[in-house]
């Protein structure tokens, strides 16, 4: 029996689901300090969900209601044919998928921006945390600033539109570049937003509470020089956008320690392991690769699976900053 074309996700807050994020690989070619310890261990290939079985969980989250899907990783661009899983749940637009999108750190896109754009991928988010060559490398331990710029100046070529770059704020690493991001993402017609870094995993670079740099401090330095409007546009996230006047750019911020955003969440992750997150900051999942791997192609299981996942969604997150973080997994791991 097939649940009814009308099987929506609606959780126990009256919270209704209908954005998935899939991390697609924990494996990425940056070794970000906020986001990963310099040595990693990554998950052997039998326990990561094959393309198929993604392409599955997109169908079956589509026909729960889901309209937005977003690939992420690790990095989501590093995992071997990923533009055939881009064109399978690309074809779900027809079953009422609006949204297609990517977040990545742009170091594959000068290769693959024109494959994605065709494929069906509507929007495509970028980390760029610093425009210093040296700095960007330091930050991403393994990243060169050139070929993420060469990846950006790529996905405007491929036709991207509202292309949006992502930025780890952190005090003394690059919290004086804010307003260098914000000219660069103005210059080029890009959208930025700005993220607090969370609490995810133990990481040996610095101390979250000693590096934490507020919205509200960004804000302030944006503010010395250029006009903020606040705007009441959305994409669907957990961003709060503003509009400088005379500019197309929108400028967002991600906020979790400052403004809890959790009170009009309508998504949820699945890891590279096929764990369903039911949110970013608690630990409460569901395997879904198990009932992928106990009952192959039968995705009235996989659905109903879902479905009685929702009543573990939580009611939030409780980030804190002091102290060790209480969600072990690493960034990579959940999809960011
Ligand atoms: N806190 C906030 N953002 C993070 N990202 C990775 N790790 C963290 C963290 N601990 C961001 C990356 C990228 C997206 C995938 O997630 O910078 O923009
Ligand atoms: Fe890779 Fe993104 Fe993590 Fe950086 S933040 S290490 S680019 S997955």
């Amino acid at each position: 029996m097939n649940p009814s074309p009308a099987a929506s996700l609606v959780d126990r807050f009256g919270r209704r689901i209908n954005y998935v994020r899939f991390s697609v690989t924990d494996r990425c070619d940056f070794r970000c300090v906020y986001c990963m310890s310099e040595r990693m261990s990554f998950l052997p290939r039998a326990r990561v969900l094959t393309l198929e079985e993604l392409a599955a969980l997109g169908r079956a989250f589509v026909a729960l209601g889901v309209r937005k899907i977003r690939l992420t990783g690790g990095e989501p661009l590093v995992r071997q044919n990923v533009l055939w899983l881009c064109r399978e749940l690309g074809q779900l637009r027809e079953n009422g998928l609006t949204e297609l999108v990517i977040t990545t750190n742009g170091s594959q896109l000068e290769r693959l921006a024109g494959d994605l754009h065709a494929a069906g991928v509507a929007r495509i988010n970028i980390s760029l945390d610093s425009l210093q060559p040296d700095r960007f490398r330091r930050l991403t331990r393994t990243g060169e600033l050139e070929q993420v710029l060469r990846g950006i100046r790529a996905a405007q070529a491929a036709g991207f539109q509202r292309i949006k770059l992502n930025a780890v704020i952190l005090k003394g690493r690059n919290h004086d570049e804010v307003v260098d991001l914000a000219r660069f993402a103005i210059k080029n017609g890009l959208d930025l937003s700005y993220i607090e870094e969370m609490p995810l995993g133990v990481i040996s670079d610095h101390d979250r509470a000693e590096a934490y740099y507020s919205s509200e401090a960004i804000r302030t330095d944006l503010a010395r020089v250029f006009t903020l409007t606040p705007s009441t546009e959305t994409t669907g996230g957990p961003s709060r956008y503003y509009r400088i006047p005379g500019t197309d750019s929108r400028i967002g911020f991600i906020a979790p320690h400052s403004h809890n955003f959790c009170g009009d969440c309508n998504r949820v992750r699945v890891s590279a392991e096929g764990r369903l997150l039911l949110c970013l900051g608690q630990e409460h999942s569901v395997d879904l690769r198990r009932v992928l791997r106990a009952h192959p192609g039968d995705r009235d299981r996989l659905q109903q699976a879902i479905i009685a996942a929702m009543h573990l969604k939580p009611h939030g997150h409780e980030f804190q900053l002091g102290g060790q973080p209480i969600i072990l997994r690493h960034m990579n791991h959940t999809g960011g």
